[in-house]
């Protein structure tokens, strides 16, 4: 894609969809239909491109083994530029990887480990330094909370992102309300983001109007900085690297700001990779939220509670009698408890078999739930034993701005 074109869909509002259209921005997932969001949709409204067979090809071809699943079953489905970073793996050159999470709840849920672990599985096979952005300071412009429990929630936040087992000696976490006051070098980023970007633009791009508080205007500059490598002088020094972003879709309009601004200030564009949402156990029609309990499965449940949330909760697209279901089968489009699975079951031959097996009928929802809970009480439990395991030091060694392994 042109830069011209980029920054045309830039001023695409994301105010007033149409009716039937899905709405998928940083603040709101939801779609009409059952079947949840039309991702080759929003690949086309975003002007991101697909992740197809060719490139997870490539992709194999040059780490030398096979992809993660989500990558394999288009739960990783988008991206920009992914190429230019496989050249850069290619021929031996340096890059990093940059994520990021708003603290809005002291315990997360299974969705938000979803981008996570796949951060975990590149950080682990490029071998290559992450840096994980605590934005405690959007959650004080977009939520009512004092700026001392949001430090709070993202140091909670730090532990269970820990527990997913990132390497610290390659791992910087940091929370904006503090390595902003510590890091000249990224205030600096800032502004030379913030000198670029004017209120019409961020107005197209984030729906923002003239009542809105000029934090959350210049918030955006914030979540493009560390997409710089400079902004991280203890890491990189001056060194300009290229620098990878895996997130969830809803975070593109940030990196579609970003990615104009970047060549204008002398740095490459970030390279994306785009994220499904895990759907909410009653349908994917939203996804997964902290603020509704029954729709959600906390890395805090008990396995007692994971059972009975599935069992009662999780949408079922099987037929209403066990005859009728016996007859005609259940759709695994619109079931919850299939869309977990293809999410957390990685073998793909069981993953297949389950599919044949629940749209002919031959397994019922009640089976088909009992293999959901068997597959993911063992990774929260593992989870919570990880998370018991993360001593406050060691979450101040993660966020202690230090050299890492390059
Ligand atoms: N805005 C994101 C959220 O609310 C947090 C975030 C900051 C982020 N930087 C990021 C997410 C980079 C993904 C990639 O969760």
């Amino acid at each position: 894609m042109t830069e011209n074109m980029e920054t045309k869909l830039n001023n695409l509002s994301i105010e007033n969809p149409n009716d039937d259209e899905d709405i998928v921005d940083p603040w709101n997932v939801v779609s009409k239909s059952e079947k949840g969001i039309d991702y080759d949709k929003l690949i086309k409204k975003f002007g991101s491109s697909k992740i197809d067979s060719e490139l997870l090809d490539r992709f194999e071809k040059v780490i030398k083994q096979k992809v993660h699943h989500f990558l394999r079953r288009g739960i990783v489905f988008s991206h920009r530029d992914l190429n230019s970073i496989l050249n850069q793996y290619e021929s031996g050159k340096p890059f990093y990887l940059y994520t990021g999470r708003g603290p809005s709840s002291s315990s997360m849920h299974l969705g938000h480990l979803v981008p996570f672990m796949f951060c975990k599985w590149l950080q682990d096979t490029f071998n290559v330094p992450l840096v994980i952005q605590l934005t405690d300071d959007e959650k004080c412009f977009w939520r009512n909370i004092q700026m001392e429990d949001a430090q709070q929630m993202a140091f909670e936040n730090a532990k269970d992102i820990i527990a997913i087992g990132f390497d610290i000696n390659k791992t910087f976490i940091f929370s904006d309300l503090n390595y902003m006051g510590q890091c000249p070098e990224f205030y600096q980023n800032v502004i030379r983001i913030q000198r670029c970007v004017t209120f019409n633009q961020v107005k197209g791009i984030f729906g923002f109007d003239d009542s809105t508080p000029i934090g959350k205007i210049a918030f955006p500059a914030i979540q493009a900085t560390p997409a710089l490598s400079t902004s991280f002088p203890h890491i990189f020094g001056k060194q300009k690297l290229p620098c990878l972003i895996p997130c969830a879709i809803d975070q593109d309009p940030y990196f579609r700001m970003t990615r104009d601004v970047t060549p204008r200030i002398g740095y490459q564009k970030p390279a994306l990779l785009h994220s499904r949402f895990l759907p909410a156990l009653q349908g994917a029609q939203t996804k997964m939220s902290s603020s509704d309990e029954n729709s959600t499965i906390f890395l805090t449940d008990s396995a007692k509670k994971v059972k009975n949330k599935v069992n009662k909760h999780a949408f079922s697209g099987g037929q209403a009698t066990v005859e009728e279901h016996r007859e005609k089968g259940g759709n695994c489009d619109i079931d919850i408890s299939f869309q977990y699975l293809s999410f957390f079951l990685e073998d793909d031959e069981r993953l297949e078999q389950i599919k044949k097996d629940y749209s002919s009928g031959a397994l019922l929802t009640g089976e088909l739930k009992k293999i959901l809970i068997d597959t993911i009480t063992p990774i929260i439990t593992r989870h919570q034993e990880a998370r018991a395991k993360v001593t406050d030091e060691l979450v101040r060694q993660f966020m202690t701005p230090r050299k890492l392994d390059l």
